[in-house]
């Protein structure tokens, strides 16, 4: 099965495609309560009600290179198969949020996989956009976000290799004292 960070590359792209200029990425790690939520949310165009209810069917989509769209119907198995489920919250004109929790200790929950590389390969291929990452576990909370690194670097362009190689050790290095340096 394929890293819960792949899926969060894959609904981060939704956003990035409904035209959101800024996209928040949750991880919640609760062992005690056995969940792992996962939380997308965006300023995006949004979704009017009759699409949000289809939203999860593997045979929805707007795209028109091909009849299906996997991303959240995905997601939604993916979940459904550690014991948790999906929810999309979305208004039109307003943005989408798409929440994902799965059973934390369920066999069938794949890894977290590479955060960092993930979000520093979102911020390198949607410069424009800006991208908030917070991670939960019971050690403490890390967040990431592009807007204090924007004011820190002032004129550099944020997509530039070094200052992407920057945001992917920044981020490895938080997620080293939350997570403990083990792959969750
Ligand atoms: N964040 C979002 N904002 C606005 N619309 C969205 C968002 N996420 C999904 N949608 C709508 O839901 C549809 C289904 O999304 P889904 O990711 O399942 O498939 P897709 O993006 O169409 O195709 P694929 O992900 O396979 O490329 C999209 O075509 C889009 O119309
Ligand atoms: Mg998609």
């Amino acid at each position: 099965m394929e890293d819960l960070s792949l899926y969060i590359l894959d609904i981060a792209q939704n956003s990035i495609s409904a035209s959101a200029t800024v996209i928040e990425i949750f991880v919640i790690e609760d062992e005690e309560k056995d969940k792992l939520v996962l939380t997308i949310r965006d300023n995006g165009k949004g979704m009017d009600p009759k699409t949000v209810e289809r939203v999860t069917d593997p045979f929805y989509t707007t795209r028109t290179t091909r009849k299906v769209g996997l991303g959240l119907s995905l997601l939604d198995a993916a979940a459904k198969a550690c014991g948790g489920s999906v929810v999309v919250d979305s208004q039109l004109g307003v943005g989408t949020e798409v929440r994902a929790e799965f059973g934390y200790r369920s066999i069938d929950r794949p890894p977290l996989g590479k955060m960092d590389d993930t979000i520093a390969t979102l911020v390198a291929c949607n410069p424009m956009v800006d991208f908030v990452y917070t991670h939960n576990t019971s050690r403490g909370t890390f967040k990431f976000d592009t807007r204090d690194v924007r004011q820190k670097i002032e004129d550099l362009p944020i997509e530039h290799p070094d200052i992407i190689n920057w945001i992917g050790c920044y981020i490895r290095e938080g997620l080293n004292v939350i997570c403990g340096g083990g792959n969750t």
